[in-house]
Formats: C-alpha cells, structure tokens, sequence
C-alpha cells in the first residue's frame, strides 16, 4: 500500500514495488493522477494494482481502510502522503493546520493501527512512514509540519521497536529536498543535496531492516550531523530559517 501515490515520491515507491513484483494498493485524492500512474505500471510489470481515491485526513480512514483491504494481505505499508502549508504559523489558517495534523499525524497512526495488527499475525512486513530532514529541528514558516514530520520519526522509531518481535520492519526515511511537484509548489530554490525520487525511494526501501532512521543521501546524512550534533540548537533553527526565508 502507497499512502499518497498520485504523484511525486510515492509514484516512485509504487515503481519500484511493482519492479519487485508487488501488487499495488495505491491511494490519493485525484482518481485521474491515481487511473495514470496505475496504468504506466500495468504497462510496465506484470502486477496487480487497485486504486482508493481517499483524503488520508479523513476522520474516517480506519474504516475506510479496513474495507479496502479486506481479504488482502497487506505486506507493506508507505505512508508518503503529507500536506505541507507554509508562511507564518499565525497567517496560516486553522482549518489548513487541522488538514495538516489529520494527513501527516492522524493519517499515519491510523494506517499503522489498522494494517500492523495483520503483518504481526502473519509474523512479516514492512512499514515506512516518509519523514523529513525538516523534523529534526523546528523550522520557521513550516513549523507545523515541521513538527509533524518530528512525530513520523518518533513514531516509526518506538515501533521499529515493538514491532521487531513480530518480524515486522519500520523505517522512518528522514529525506532531504526533490524536486517534486510538492516541492516545485512550494519552495522556489534548490536546495543542498537535492535528490532525484526514484533513488530515495529506492534506497528507503534498501534500507529497510537496517534500523529505526535513514537518511538517504550522504549530503543530507552531512546535513543532519551539522544541524543536530555540530551546531547549537539555535543556530540550527536559525539556519533553517534563512532557507525558508522566501516563504514569507
Ligand atoms: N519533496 C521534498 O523535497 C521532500 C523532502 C523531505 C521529505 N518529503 C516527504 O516525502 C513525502 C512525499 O513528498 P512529495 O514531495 O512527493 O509530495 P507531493 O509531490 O506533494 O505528493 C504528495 C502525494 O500525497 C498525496 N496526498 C496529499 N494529501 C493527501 C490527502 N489528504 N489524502 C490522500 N493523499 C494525499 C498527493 O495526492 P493527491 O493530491 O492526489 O491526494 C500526492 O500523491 C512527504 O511525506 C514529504 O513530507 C518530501
């Protein structure tokens, strides 16, 4: 199952899902981005691919998901959706800060609580919940989603725990900046170490079974020991606010 397939990252997890012969659930809001990416991959493997055009915010998810993957065995679950509004917290509207915390904090404990229980059963699986470089310090003019990719990480890492016993892996892959149709929309410049979809998403799923965080890329592994462990905490913040600085 990809958690936000239509375009970006997760088409690129879908790819290499189908590349390792894995049957696809793929969800997200536009069936026609959804109906598109399904089909380039029929073209390409011979795989099965169901598609859930379905808002990860909703408060109905776990329902939703239960009766979508009825009868199925879910054997990995990429939580890559995540919304991302930016400009200042206090110019941010409430009901977009309530979207944010339903896709990138609601959705994914939702999608875990609900498919993790099978994979333990069946004593196998994968779970990756897509965080960022981004939830490693607070960042100015993405502060709440800055926070809420903090909570991805935190969460995949308690269960990277818990969840061993039952041979069930979980990632948190903390990727720096690509350039995506999320990223294009958003922020105006490259950013250092920018890399392409296709390889994050393939060395996240590489990475699977190697612990509870990865940082793809080794400018972004840099990245991250200069922010949290060369800098103070301050500077850090501060540094991340001069790369937002055009998101006024
Ligand atoms: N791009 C970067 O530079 C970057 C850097 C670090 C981490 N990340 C992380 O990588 C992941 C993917 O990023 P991306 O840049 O590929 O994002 P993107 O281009 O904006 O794509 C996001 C995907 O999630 C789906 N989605 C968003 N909100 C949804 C909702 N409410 N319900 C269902 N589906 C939803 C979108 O489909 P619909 O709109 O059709 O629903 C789309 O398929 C995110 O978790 C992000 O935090 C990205």
């Amino acid at each position: 199952m990809v958690a936000g397939a239509s375009e970006g990252l997760g088409v690129a997890f879908a790819r290499h899902l189908a590349a390792r012969e894995m049957n696809l659930l793929l969800i997200a809001r536009r069936a026609d981005l959804l109906e598109k990416v399904s089909g380039e991959i029929r073209q390409r493997y011979p795989v099965e691919i169901r598609c859930l055009v379905q808002d990860l915010g909703d408060a109905q998810l776990a329902e939703v998901l239960r009766e979508a993957t009825e009868g199925l065995e879910v054997g990995v679950l990429v939580y890559n959706a995540a919304y991302v509004p930016t400009g200042s917290f206090l110019d941010t509207d409430p009901e977009s800060l309530q979207q944010l915390v339903g896709v990138n904090v609601q959705g994914p404990v939702t999608a875990v609580r609900t498919l993790a229980p099978g994979m333990c059963q069946r004593k196998k699986g994968a779970i990756i919940l897509m965080s960022s470089l981004a939830g490693m310090q607070g960042v100015p003019r993405i502060a709440a989603y800055a926070a809420s990719k903090a909570f991805g990480t935190i969460l995949a890492e308690g269960l990277w725990y818990e969840l061993r016993e039952y041979n069930v892996e979980v990632t948190a892959s903390c990727a720096g900046a690509m350039p995506t149709p999320g990223y294009l929309r958003n922020f105006k410049q490259d950013a250092p170490g920018m890399m392409d979809p296709s390889t994050v998403a393939e060395m996240t799923l590489e990475a699977l079974g190697r612990g509870p965080r990865f940082i793809p890329g080794w400018v972004n592994r840099i990245g991250a020991l200069v922010t949290t462990r060369l800098i103070s905490r301050k500077s850090a913040i501060q540094l991340m606010g001069k790369s937002t600085g055009h998101l006024q």
